[in-house]
């Protein structure tokens, strides 16, 4: 299988990166052809201009290297650190502009915008790996869990990916080596449960 890997972080020390890692690992060991972004390394431009907003239009290369891509994918996996409830702006500015009408989604014939579109994404696996520095049931209870909503619901459910998985690793900041360890392991497992070999 194809499997679009997009890791947002900044500094290659920290847990997502070993997140990243770790997927690509177990990916590779199940035999998959791995497509992995690292947008801040790739110093992915994040900011979506007026004249690519329309559907048809002549993409920059590494745009439409993009969206070709996760086009292609059989599965997408995203790496992440919770933000102020959100992804950080690189990987906003990745969705708003590869998460595109045409590539991702379209809306039916007659239909301005305002009606339910059609997910166009061919992969039938989305995973999501998120770090935080809040409690589940805070996140939950006091923010009502923004990130939930955002991947499972705006985006993957949108975009016709229907298998849809996340977890959020908690607390980083007070977590032991051990913990650490431990929690890879569960991305390990994760990963090849969700892309077995083919
Ligand atoms: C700009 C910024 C905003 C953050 N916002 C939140 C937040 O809203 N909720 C939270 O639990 N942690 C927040 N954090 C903490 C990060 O989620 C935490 O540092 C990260 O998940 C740790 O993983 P890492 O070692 O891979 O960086 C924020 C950190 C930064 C730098």
């Amino acid at each position: 299988m194809r499997v679009s890997v997009i890791l947002a972080h900044p500094s290659k020390e920290s847990f997502n990166y070993a997140i990243a890692a770790t997927t690509i690992k177990a990916l590779n060991e199940n035999g998959h052809n791995v497509f992995f972004h690292d947008l801040y390394e790739e110093k992915f431009d994040a900011i979506l201009q007026s004249d690519e907003i329309p559907k048809n239009v002549l993409l920059p290369p590494e745009i439409d290297t993009h969206c070709t891509e996760i086009s292609e994918a059989d599965g997408i996996i995203v790496i992440h650190p919770n933000w102020w409830g959100q992804p950080p702006a690189i990987l906003k500015g990745w969705i708003d502009r590869i998460i595109r009408p045409g590539v991702a989604y379209e809306f039916i014939e007659g239909d301005k915008g305002e009606g339910v579109p059609n997910g166009l994404l061919k992969a039938k696996t989305a995973l999501v790996f998120n770090t935080s520095n809040t409690e589940t049931e805070r996140e939950k209870a006091i923010f009502g869990d923004p990130l939930e909503a955002i991947w499972k619901n705006c985006i993957f459910a949108l975009c016709g990916v229907d298998n849809f998985y996340r977890k959020m690793f908690n607390i980083i900041v007070t977590s032991s080596e051990e913990q650490r360890k431990n929690w890879l392991d569960e991305v390990h497992q994760d990963v090849i449960k969700f892309f077995p070999k083919s």
